[in-house]
């Protein structure tokens, strides 16, 4: 059995050494392609391999008609935008992510964003402070449960809007729940994005969902570029001078917002939410478990293309 790690963004190196050792007990061969410049080159190396670990790397229905003998990639992390899943079925691979490995380190960011605009990009000018904002976290997933637990250590006010998530679960967390996603707009302060992207959610965070917030808005984006309707994100910025955004990973406008707003934005210069060492290994190495699982007992959970 041979198995490709393949990171255009390499995880630590500890967490390659901990997966090689759960494939060298396996009796598997592992290959780690790491900081790959384009997809040729990763679709030469996947040709005869029989699992894939991946983070945010394109898997495409190119890659996977390159990759013969492939049965099963993992995504080592949440979201799986990333992954063409309807070709993945089509050639019966199984695709997997590892839910919740790496939300702690999303989470973190988060809360470190938020301080970094509460105090002004650390100029050293007057900010202000989280303890006693509200805070809305818009989906309540791995991420934004850890979020809320931070935040509440801050002393922040917590609202949270997840429809698939039962309100007794976000209550005994000591959370809020609000009915719609407009009322958690117009009572946060802050608002932290944990939504995937996918058909329903690209672009829908709109004008008229931002504008709903209070005034000394703040947009928190640890989830994905793609979430966020841009020209509306602009419009914002034009018709809102207290508004700000931080974001991991710059939007397409960033050089329109650093000529016309700047100091009211941040953006980190490579997605980092899960770039941690123990983010690396939580994802890695469950990654790792799961490819072993699933040859050797033919399990299937987590399984993302059912
Ligand atoms: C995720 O979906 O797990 C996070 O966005 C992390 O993505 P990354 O592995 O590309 O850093």
């Amino acid at each position: 059995m041979k198995i490709l790690i393949a990171t255009v963004k390499p995880f630590a190196p500890v967490a390659v050494e901990q997966i090689r050792e759960i494939f060298d007990r396996a009796g598997y061969e592992t290959e780690v392609l790491e900081k790959y410049a384009s997809q040729d080159d990763l679709m030469s190396k996947v040709k005869d391999v029989d699992g894939l670990i991946v983070r945010s790397d394109k898997i495409d229905q190119q890659v996977l008609e390159a990759a013969g003998q492939l049965k099963i990639v993992v995504r080592a992390g949440a979201g799986y935008d990333n992954i063409d899943l309807e070709a993945a079925t089509a050639k019966e691979v199984v695709v997997m992510n590892t839910p919740g490995q790496n939300s702690n380190a999303v989470a973190e960011l988060a809360m470190g964003m938020m301080v970094y605009m509460a105090r002004n990009l650390f100029n050293g000018k007057p900010g202000t402070e989280l303890k006693g904002k509200t805070l809305g976290i818009h989906a309540y997933g791995h991420v934004g449960r850890e979020v809320a637990r931070i935040a509440r250590g801050f002393g922040m006010d917590t609202f949270a809007y997840d429809p698939f998530v039962s309100k007794t679960d976000i209550i005994n967390d000591g959370t809020k729940p609000v009915d719609s996603v407009e009322e958690l707009y117009e009572n946060s302060r802050y608002v932290s994005l944990h939504i995937p992207a996918n058909e329903k959610t690209v672009r829908s965070i709109n004008f008229d969902l931002m504008h709903r917030m209070p005034r000394g808005a703040t947009l928190v984006n640890t989830a994905r570029k793609e979430i966020i309707h841009e020209e509306d994100l602009l419009r914002m910025f034009r018709e809102r001078e207290d508004f700000r955004y931080v974001s991991d990973i710059a939007p397409s406008c960033a050089e329109t917002l650093a000529a016309e707003v700047p100091g009211r934005f941040f953006f980190t210069p490579k997605k980092m939410g899960a770039q941690t060492a123990e983010a690396n290994i939580n994802a890695g190495v469950a990654a790792a478990r799961q490819i072993v699982k699933f040859f050797e007992k033919g399990d299937t959970t987590f399984q993302v293309n059912k």
